[in-house]
């Protein structure tokens, strides 16, 4: 197939260069979508910061990010101090760094990209025939203009989580937000609908992406979002990672005033579907997993075990950990729990030993999972999740229902979609009590909700992989983007 593809393309190969934000959430759909491209043909370039390979190389080794002649790994700084800390990064400071300081060092590496291969020694390297960007990092589509190329976005959050987002300048036109002062944020304000966003009738302020909860004009990431949203117009094409049953509402939405947009998800799927051992050993993941929890799950019953995680970003206190723990423990059910070393702020997690002992023949903790695996094994009867995006299509994909505890950004707005839209979700609130935690796992696991929302889950399972399926929506239109926005000599 590469070869074919190559031959289509002449001597030279198309060359992609991929350019992920430096966040677990999002390096790791880049690297599904690079090596798509790579699958179809693409040379890739696939951009980290510093700071995200040298914790590659540390959890993964060199074989993660060594790639292949034709799969390379390049860094840039990401333009924070430097630190030898192996923990997530602060979310702002991070954005607004990376939206500030990075379009130089992105600049100079196209350049030395395109002067490898124009240099006889290593023309190994084709020129840069496209960029594709992660949606919030528009900086990279001055590069791309610079230098003649397409660029696509990738924006890895929901389809309702980016249609939310482009409505944020709609919202402070409107005088809704900033919010008036900081008892709007427990005095019910939030609770306020909205039912001018088509696609999304009746949400309500708390359910979009929580950078609205602030009462600073100028607060850094509102103002990113305003503005990142507004550049994807800009874009020879948007990318989502999702399928267009699951959000046709918000997809429609966003493609009747945006470049074409491609919905090609679950992206995990898709690749799934291609066997190129080459591959294999490239990876992004930041943490070592522990497949020692799948043996564990071999051991057990279908259906019979609640899995909890948090995904790479959601931090809480020492209190919440325990709440959640305790619930665990009184609702007799047996559990998978990936606990990062850095989930509690400031400080490290500890349970309480009492619960540990109470545990231990029906828990097991880890610090990081083959999430995927996980989700699809069939011992796994539920997920306490923070609804990131990631997680959330997972989820669905494996046809697992979940316990939402939505943490920041759209992951509220992909929790209302779970709750509501998609019956395959129960919210849980945010000031969480073992009381509540016990009876929603007993509620997921036993409960006659529980039992909809499991066979909801089934069918959407079913939806994903139709999608995927050859003539599936999602097969269909990453067949689209390659004819129309990314053939092989472009
Ligand atoms: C977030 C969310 O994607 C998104 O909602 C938000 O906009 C910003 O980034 P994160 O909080 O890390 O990312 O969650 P999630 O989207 O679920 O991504 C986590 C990724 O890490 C998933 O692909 C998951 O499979 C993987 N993972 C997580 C593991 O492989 N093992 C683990 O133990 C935990």
């Amino acid at each position: 197939e590469r070869e074919r593809e190559r031959d289509m393309g002449g001597d030279k190969m198309p060359h992609a260069v991929c350019i992920p934000f430096p966040a677990q959430g999002h390096v790791n759909p880049m690297l599904k979508l690079a090596k798509l491209l790579h699958y179809r043909g693409f040379h890739i370039t696939f951009v980290n910061t510093e700071y995200n390979h040298q914790r590659l190389l540390r959890s993964r080794g060199t074989n993660a990010v060594h790639g292949l002649p034709d799969f390379q790994f390049e860094t840039i700084p990401d333009g924070l101090p430097p630190s030898e800390a192996d923990s997530t990064q602060d979310i702002p400071s991070l954005s607004e760094s990376t939206s500030k300081n990075c379009v130089v060092p992105f600049h100079n590496l196209l350049s030395k990209l395109n002067d490898m291969s124009s240099s006889s020694s290593s023309s190994d390297v084709p020129p840069v025939t496209c960029i594709v960007s992660d949606g919030f990092m528009s900086f990279t589509l001055k590069a791309a203009q610079e230098f003649g190329v397409p660029e696509i976005l990738f924006w890895t959050p929901s389809a309702c989580g980016f249609l939310a987002y482009t409505h944020y300048k709609h919202l402070v036109e409107r005088g809704l937000v900033p919010l008036k002062d900081a008892s709007c944020l427990t005095n019910g304000y939030l609770e306020t609908t909205i039912d001018w966003i088509p696609g999304m009738n009746n949400i309500r302020l708390k359910d979009l992406p929580s950078f609205i909860r602030t009462t600073d004009p100028n607060d850094i990431m509102l103002n990113l979002f305003i503005h990142e949203s507004e550049a994807a117009f800009k874009a020879s094409a948007i990318v989502l990672n999702t399928f267009d049953v699951l959000e046709r509402a918000a997809v429609d939405s966003l493609s009747s005033n945006l470049p074409p947009i491609y919905t090609i998800g679950p992206l995990h799927l898709i690749l799934n579907q291609i066997s190129d051992h080459r591959l294999k050993s490239i990876d992004t993941n930041f943490w070592k997993e522990q497949p020692e929890c799948i043996d564990w799950l071999d051991s057990q019953q279908p259906n019979s075990v609640v899995y909890v995680n948090f995904g790479s970003i959601t931090v809480m206190t020492a209190q919440q950990l325990t709440e959640f723990a305790w619930g665990l423990a009184n609702s007799e059910k047996n559990f998978l729990w990936v606990i990062r070393p850095d989930i509690v702020s400031g400080d490290t997690a500890i349970l309480p030993s009492e619960f540990v002992a109470e545990t231990k023949n029906r828990g097991v903790l880890a610090s990081w999972c083959p999430q995927e695996q996980v989700l699809n094994h069939p011992a796994i009867g539920g997920f306490l999740t923070h609804s990131g995006w990631n997680s959330t299509i997972e989820s669905v994909s494996g046809g697992v229902p979940m316990i939402c505890w939505p943490f920041f950004a759209e992951q509220h707005t992909n929790c209302w979609y779970s709750c509501g839209e998609w019956g395959i979700g129960l919210e849980i609130d945010s000031d969480v009590k073992r009381e509540e935690v016990e009876k929603l796992v007993r509620e997921l696991m036993e409960g006659e909700k529980g039992k909809e929302m499991k066979r909801n889950a089934m069918e959407w399972k079913k939806k994903a992989e139709e999608a995927v399926e050859a003539g599936g929506s999602s097969s269909l239109n990453l067949d689209k983007l390659f004819s129309q926005v990314l053939p092989p000599n472009s």
